[in-house]
């Protein structure tokens, strides 16, 4: 067994410095190079970990093929009752968890990430996964479905929610008896990390779980590329979730993509805007507004335009920007890549003719100057053709437009590529029954910003949102494909 020295890293006892997970070893990259993750709002380095490739990757398939013949005919009560445990050890570990994670994504803290809770949810799926009995035309043949899991699968996740991304996809996967090959994303691996500890710990056998690290251009490349990954999952932009649907064509290999949003809140004259306001604001500046979900178009009735705009200004400019371990609403955002990319947008808001009321550039002083931030910007009169009313930014930056009727709203709700969520504010409900049915979005939510919270709601996309869902009731069904078995006697 290769075990890299262990030690704390990026202040937690669950790190190992630069391993990834193979296998059940904590292993260097086969070619020993390393990435440095840093801390967004400071540029201090908090941890290595090792620049995985395709040989990387290789060597995870043939760990999880492995493991994959013992995990499959694990009884599912018996899988059921590790990830139960695994989910306890995550609550156990909740506050370094969130530290972790905090640290990397460079967000102030939030409350406990939804991990453990999600993971129960799926764990409870694993032992009731069931088949079809089934007609025949004779009698003396039995017809039956068995749901059986695909075998090794892989994922690439986010650097936006790592945990609650991890625990997503390794959840219903294993669940359902699959072995998995999973990449985190450069900028913030280390809850991954952290969390595939605690479920070797809980007892999940070696190599049913394995965590490659690096770029996505490099390992994260040769996972779809692998032709014995028998199912893939993606979540991140469209570009690259193009690149995957593409690598997966090559393989024929069945695919699940999550592509964020550019999700509307559509507020009607009869809104009640002191839910509204707050609600929409917080939406778009938590996480930096690196959510996928996060609303950052608001269609308003004109009746009530100019009030929402003063208000959600009022609201916005009280959101104090800085590091996680202060008392802040609103971190940094992850990288100068993203931070560039937010700037530019924000530039070309302008440039489009947008009015800027508030923000639109970096907060001046002194200790913003070593981390990627930016300000919560809030742009009026946005025109529907403009990009930033198109285009995800993936930052706080939220835009307006007003509407003269609920049909004008519906289509301007409706007018992009994307369709995660949407949000109506209304007190009627006539009207949010026309807007549930009518907004073309895998989420609607009304009278809520970023959903109300419903318990096993499934998540997923409309259009270039993406396809497939996971979170919900069949999250581990989806993780497993159909065979049909006629049985038939040889004679009494
Ligand atoms: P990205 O989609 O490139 O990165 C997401 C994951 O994909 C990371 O793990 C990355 O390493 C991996 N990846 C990148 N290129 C790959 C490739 N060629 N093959 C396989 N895996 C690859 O997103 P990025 O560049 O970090 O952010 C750009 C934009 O994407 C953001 O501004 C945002 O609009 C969108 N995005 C949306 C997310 C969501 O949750 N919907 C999450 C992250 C980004
Ligand atoms: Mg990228």
């Amino acid at each position: 067994m290769t075990i890299a020295p262990p030690g704390p890293v990026a202040g937690s006892p669950l790190i190992i410095d630069d391993a990834q997970l193979i296998g059940g070893d904590w292993v260097r990259a086969a070619d020993g190079r390393t990435i440095d993750v840093v801390n967004p709002a400071t540029g201090e380095v908090l941890a290595r970990v090792p620049r995985g490739g395709a040989a990387d990757v290789e060597a995870a398939v043939q760990a999880a093929e492995a493991a994959y013949p013992a995990w499959r005919d694990t009884n599912a009560t018996a899988r059921a009752t590790l990830l139960f445990r695994w989910a306890q050890l995550i609550e156990d570990n909740l506050v370094e968890l969130d530290k972790l994670e905090s640290q990397e994504v460079g967000r102030p803290h939030w409350g406990p990430p939804p991990m453990a809770g999600q993971l129960r949810f799926t764990a409870g799926q694993a032992d009731k996964v069931q088949g079809l009995s089934l007609p025949t035309y004779s009698p003396d043949a039995i017809g039956l479905t068995l749901r059986e899991p695909y075998g090794v699968v892989g994922a690439i996740i986010p650097w936006n929610a790592p945990g609650p991304m991890f625990v997503t996809d390794v959840g219903p996967a294993i669940a359902a008896g699959n072995t998995i090959v999973i990449k985190p994303a450069e900028d913030a691996p280390l809850t991954a990390l952290a969390l595939a500890r605690l479920a070797l710990e809980a007892g999940i056998p070696p190599g049913v779980v394995n965590v490659v690290t690096g770029y996505g251009h490099e390992a994260g490349a040769a996972i779809p590329a692998h032709p014995r990954i028998r199912r893939m999952s993606f979540t991140g932009s469209p570009q690259t979730g193009t690149l995957i649907m593409a690598a997966c064509a090559q393989n024929l290999t069945p695919l699940h993509l999550e592509l964020g949003g550019k999700s509307p809140q559509v507020i009607l004259a009869d809104a009640d805007l002191d839910a509204a306001v707050p609600a929409i604001a917080r939406g778009i500046t938590l996480n930096t507004g690196q959510i996928c979900a996060a609303g950052s178009r608001v269609i308003v009735h004109r009746s009530v335009h100019a009030q929402v705009v003063q208000r959600l200004a009022e609201q916005m400019s009280q959101v104090k920007v800085g590091p996680w371990h202060e008392q802040v609403n609103m971190g940094p955002l992850i990288n100068a890549k993203q931070q560039e990319r937010v700037l530019q947008y924000m530039q070309l808001g302008q440039e489009e003719g947008a009015d800027l009321v508030l923000g639109g550039g970096r907060p001046a002083g002194e200790q913003f100057e070593r981390g990627y931030f930016v300000e919560p910007t809030l742009f009026d009169n946005v025109d529907p053709q403009m990009r930033i009313h198109q285009e995800e930014i993936f930052g706080p930056v939220l835009g307006v437009t007003a509407v003269d009727d609920e049909d004008e709203a519906l289509a301007v709700a409706n007018g992009t590529d994307y369709g995660l969520v949407a949000s109506v504010w209304t007190r009627d409900v006539g009207r949010a029954v026309k807007f549930s049915r009518g907004l073309l979005a895998g989420q609607v939510a009304v009278n809520a910003a970023l959903g109300a919270g419903v318990i096993g709601g499934p998540f997923g996309g409309y259009k270039r949102s993406g396809f497939g869902r996971t979170m919900g009731a069949d999250a581990v069904l989806d993780y497993t494909t159909v065979k049909t078995v006629s049985l038939r006697g040889t004679g009494a």
